[in-house]
């Protein structure tokens, strides 16, 4: 699309009661502007312009590098905002879209059509409605017969036109040529002393120029202006996610108990059980069962494992393992195929290649293990001195007995068997036996004994 997009987001956004800009909350795992700003640009509209002002410093950083950047001083209106980008606009071609930075839920495909019907209808404003079963706080969209005439804001709203419950959702087409002749001429003549950008729809009016308005859903229009907003706003976003993954062919066992960000990828039959959190980054292969109570961040899960309980943060898991109850993986770690890792099992930073196993009670950090090794309930990498971190590495078909500290850094080569409750602090060759134990003695009647010793005195 030959156009430009101007995203609202001066204004202070009060109501969130919160020292972070409202723009910057999050829904979904994305921030509300990142969630317009991307819906803008799946639609098609690549020249994108911010308008900013309150906390504007915190909300740069968070932009992509290819939006401009108009900065509006003080808050004197809709109107007086997208004066700011008045300079920025004579350089481009095309139709000019206003949006508000707090309106996540206008979808790519909305603003396709209210573009083409703004095309179509050859108006100077096109402007996006809704009907609201309780329009109090918006402005209404005033018509004559079917033309649309004027906005009036709710503060300067006649008893009449506060019944009508046809609302102005705050996102507009307009006709680039029209806007930049009309912006001048706005008045703050009204209730709230404000520019008000929706007194260009009576202007347009005046110069016998065509309107239009499109009718979207009033769900998909709905503004984030508090807390309470901002939760159905993120329930509306997750619903959307899981109702898309279901229709790719996701079971999802109780939608209500799920919560799936934008950007996660899910394969077909693959499993969510209640009480699945996946966030960031993260891909889910086929075929895989995760939860219940499962909460993976910025990870690559491969097809057919099966993980319960457990929390995954960046991480790298193969096809076909097991995971969990109650293991957590952290940073840096990566699971080759077939790969267990069980219950109370921490992982960090370490690689463990095909077919190893890690079932009960360990801690595995810093680690590189080969290919079927089996770490024995209780085996601690001691990677750690209070001062630095050192590796661990065990070779193919190694045998950790139960219960051993392996004190890094370290090597234990391949097939070799440490006897269950063994410190290793030396390295350990290939097939051979480590073990170091005081020698086991039995007393028999040791504490019978004893116990007479005290009672004779
Ligand atoms: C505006 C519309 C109203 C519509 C409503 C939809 C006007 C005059 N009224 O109401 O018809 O129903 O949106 O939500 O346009 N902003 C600035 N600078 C300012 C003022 C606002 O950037 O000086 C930004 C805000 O950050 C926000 C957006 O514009 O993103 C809308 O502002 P808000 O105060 O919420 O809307 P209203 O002006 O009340
Ligand atoms: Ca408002």
């Amino acid at each position: 699309m030959n156009t430009t997009a101007i995203v609202l987001a001066a204004g202070q956004g009060t109501r969130m009661k919160s020292d972070l800009p409202k723009v910057l909350h999050k829904a979904n795992g994305k921030s509300l502007i990142d969630h317009v700003l991307g819906n803008i640009a799946a639609a098609g509209i690549s020249e994108q312009i911010v308008i900013l002002g309150h906390k504007s410093e915190q909300i740069v950083q968070s932009l992509p590098q290819n939006c401009l950047i108009a900065y509006q001083y003080e808050q004197k209106g809709t109107g007086h905002a997208v004066m700011q980008a008045a300079p920025l606009l004579e350089k481009a071609q095309g139709d000019v879209l206003v949006i508000c930075g707090d309106t996540p839920l206008i979808s790519p495909r909305t603003l396709q059509n209210l573009h083409a019907l703004h095309q179509e209808k050859k108006a100077a404003v096109t402007v996006l409605s809704a009907i609201a079963p309780n329009p109090f706080g918006y402005g209404r969209i005033i018509r004559d017969n079917e033309r649309v005439i004027a906005i009036v804001e709710q503060k300067d709203a006649t008893v009449t036109e506060a019944l009508i419950k046809e609302i102005n959702a705050g996102t507009y087409f307009f006709d680039r040529q029209f806007l930049l002749e009309n912006l001048p001429k706005l008045k703050n003549d009204n209730a709230q002393g404000e520019y008000y950008l929706t007194d260009l729809l009576a202007l347009a009016v005046e110069a016998h120029l065509p309107t239009a308005a499109l009718i979207a859903d009033f769900d998909e229009i709905m503004g984030v202006n508090n807390r309470l907003q901002l939760a159905m706003a993120q329930k509306y976003l997750t619903q959307r996610k899981l109702e898309q993954l279901m229709l790719d062919g996701v079971t999802i066992i109780n939608p209500d108990n799920c919560y799936v960000e934008e950007d996660v990828q899910v394969l077909n039959d693959t499993i969510l059980w209640p009480g699945t959190v996946l966030k960031g980054k993260t891909v889910i292969g086929s075929g895989c069962e995760i939860g219940p109570e499962v909460e993976v961040n910025d990870s690559t899960i491969g097809n057919e494992c099966h993980i319960k309980n457990t929390v995954i943060n960046e991480s790298k898991i193969g096809n076909l393992c097991n995971i969990g109850p109650f293991a957590y993986l952290r940073p840096g770690t990566v699971l080759a195929d077939k790969v267990k890792i069980g219950d109370f099992v921490e992982v960090k930073k370490s690689t463990i290649a095909e077919g190893s196993k890690v079932p009960h009670l360990s801690y595995i950090g810093d680690a590189t293990l080969g290919k079927r090794v089996n770490i024995g309930c209780g085996t601690i990498t001691c990677n750690y001195d209070g001062k630095n971190k050192f590796p661990t590495t065990i070779g193919d078909d190694a045998f950790i007995g139960s219960n051993s500290n392996l004190v890094a850094p370290i090597t234990i080569s391949e097939g070799a068997f440490i006897a269950a409750g063994a410190t290793v602090t030396e390295n350990v060759p290939p097939f051979s036996l480590a073990i170091n134990r005081a020698p086991f003695v039995v007393k028999e009647g040791w504490v019978l004994k004893k116990r007479q010793k005290e009672q004779n005195q």
